[in-house]
C-alpha cells in the first residue's frame, strides 16, 4: 500500500485531506506538531508523525526516524501554513522558511517522495486586474497584496529553482467547508440577519468547496503531471451579493443590508495596525486585509484542471453553502 504523508492534518483542510487519502486506499501519516489537535483525527488508522519544521536540523532528525522505523513517504502534501499571524514575520517564517527547512532535510535524508505537492494559494498571485475583470492567469506576473500572499510565493520560488524535485503547486482561491472558521463568521453574520458589504464597487468571489479541493489533490498525486502549478476554483464566479442571497436562501432569512464605505475601513485598519505595531502585533483588521477586501476582481482560470486531471467541481457554490450550513447546525456552530 502507498502511503502519504500530509503536513498540517489537523487543520481544516488537513483534516479533510487526511480523510480522503484513506478513502483513496493509502496510508495515511498525519504530520502535527506537539500542540495539535486531534479533534478531527479520530480514525484508527490514521498514523501519526510530530514535526517541528523550525530548523532544517529538527526536520532531519525526525525523517532520520521514520527512516530507521522503514517509513519512505510515496507522496508528500505539504498543508501546513498560516493564513492568519500575529507577528508579521511569523507569515515567512511558516509559510517560506519551514517550506525550506523540510525539502531540504527531505534530500539531505534522501527521502525525497515520488510528488511532493505544495498548497500555496491564489494570494501567491493576488487578485485580477480591476478594469479589465480578466481572471488570473498561470502566464500572469505574480502580484501578492498582502504579506501572507507573498511569504506563500516566496516558498514557491524556493520550490520551482529547484532540480529534480518532483513537485506540483495548488493555488486554491477561498476555500470552505465544514469545520472552517472564517467563512463561518460571514454565515453567522448573515443568520443574526446583518448582510454587510465593504465598499460600493461590486466584487466577484470565487470558491472551492473542501471536498472537491482534496478529491483533485489525490487525482493530481495519481497522475502523470509534475513540476506544473494550478489554481483551483469550482470554475464559476459569483458576485458578493450572490453569495449572501445563496446563504440567506439556504437559512431562511432577511437581512438588514448595509455598506461600510471602503475609507472608513481603512481608517480603521491603518490606526489598529500603528496601535498594535507598538507590540510587535498584527490586528485582524490590518492593511493587509484591507487590501484583500477592496479588491474586487478575485477570478482564476480553472481550465488547466480539466485538460490535465479532467476534473470538475461537484459542488457550485449553492450546493456547498446547503451542505455546510447543514453541518454548522448539526454542530449547533449556528
Ligand atoms: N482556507 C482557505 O481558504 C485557504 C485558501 C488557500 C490556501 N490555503 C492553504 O491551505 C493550507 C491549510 O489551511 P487551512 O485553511 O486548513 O488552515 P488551518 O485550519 O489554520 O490549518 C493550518 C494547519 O497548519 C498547521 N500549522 C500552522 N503553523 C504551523 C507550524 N508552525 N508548524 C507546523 N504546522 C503548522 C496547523 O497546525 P496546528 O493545528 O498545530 O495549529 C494546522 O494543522 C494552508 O497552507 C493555507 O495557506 C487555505
Amino acid at each position: 500500500m502507498k502511503n502519504v504523508l500530509i503536513t498540517g492534518a489537523s487543520g481544516f483542510i488537513g483534516s479533510f485531506l487526511v480523510e480522503e487519502g484513506m478513502k483513496n486506499g493509502f496510508t495515511v501519516y498525519a504530520g502535527i506538531r506537539k500542540s495539535s489537535s486531534r479533534g478531527y483525527l479520530t480514525d484508527s488508522r490514521i498514523r501519526f508523525i510530530e514535526f517541528d519544521f523550525s530548523t532544517r536540523e529538527k526536520v532531519v532528525e525526525t525523517l532520520t526516524e521514520c527512516k530507521k522505523n522503514n517509513i519512505r513517504f510515496s507522496y508528500i502534501i505539504h498543508n501546513a501554513g498560516l493564513t492568519k499571524a500575529r507577528k508579521k514575520e511569523d507569515f515567512f517564517n511558516v509559510n517560506c522558511r519551514n517550506t525550506i527547512h523540510f525539502i531540504e532535510a527531505l534530500i539531505e535524508t534522501e527521502m525525497v517522495p515520488e510528488k511532493f505537492i505544495f498548497v500555496s494559494s491564489l494570494a501567491a498571485f493576488g487578485p485580477g486586474n480591476p478594469e479589465t475583470g480578466e481572471p488570473v492567469r498561470l502566464s500572469d506576473e505574480p502580484k501578492p497584496i498582502e504579506l501572507y500572499g507573498k511569504s506563500k510565493l516566496e516558498a514557491e520560488k524556493y520550490i520551482t529553482s529547484l532540480k529534480d524535485f518532483p513537485w506540483l503547486i495548488f493555488r486554491p482561491t477561498g476555500v470552505y467547508g465544514p469545520r472552517e472558521k472564517d467563512y463561518f463568521i460571514f454565515f453567522q453574520t448573515i443568520n443574526r440577519g446583518m448582510e454587510p458589504y465593504i465598499g460600493f464597487k461590486k466584487q466577484v468571489l470565487t470558491f472551492i468547496y473542501v471536498r472537491d479541493l482534496v478529491r483533485l489533490i489525490f487525482i493530481a498525486i495519481s497522475s502523470n503531471h509534475v513540476n506544473k502549478a494550478y489554481f483551483v476554483s469550482d470554475g464559476k464566479e459569483y458576485p458578493s451579493e450572490l453569495f449572501a442571497a445563496i446563504t440567506k436562501k439556504a437559512l431562511g432569512k432577511k437581512t438588514f443590508r448595509f455598506t461600510v464605505p471602503l475609507f472608513i475601513v481603512k481608517t480603521i485598519a491603518t490606526v489598529g495596525e500603528n496601535l498594535a505595531g507598538l507590540w510587535g502585533a498584527m490586528p485582524t483588521l490590518n492593511s493587509d486585509k484591507y487590501n484583500v477586501l477592496s479588491s474586487t476582481n478575485w477570478r482564476c482560470e480553472s481550465e488547466p484542471l480539466y485538460r490535465d486531471f479532467g476534473f470538475q467541481a461537484e459542488y457550485d457554490l449553492e450546493k456547498g453553502v446547503s451542505e455546510v450550513l447543514a453541518w454548522y447546525k448539526r454542530e449547533k456552530w449556528l
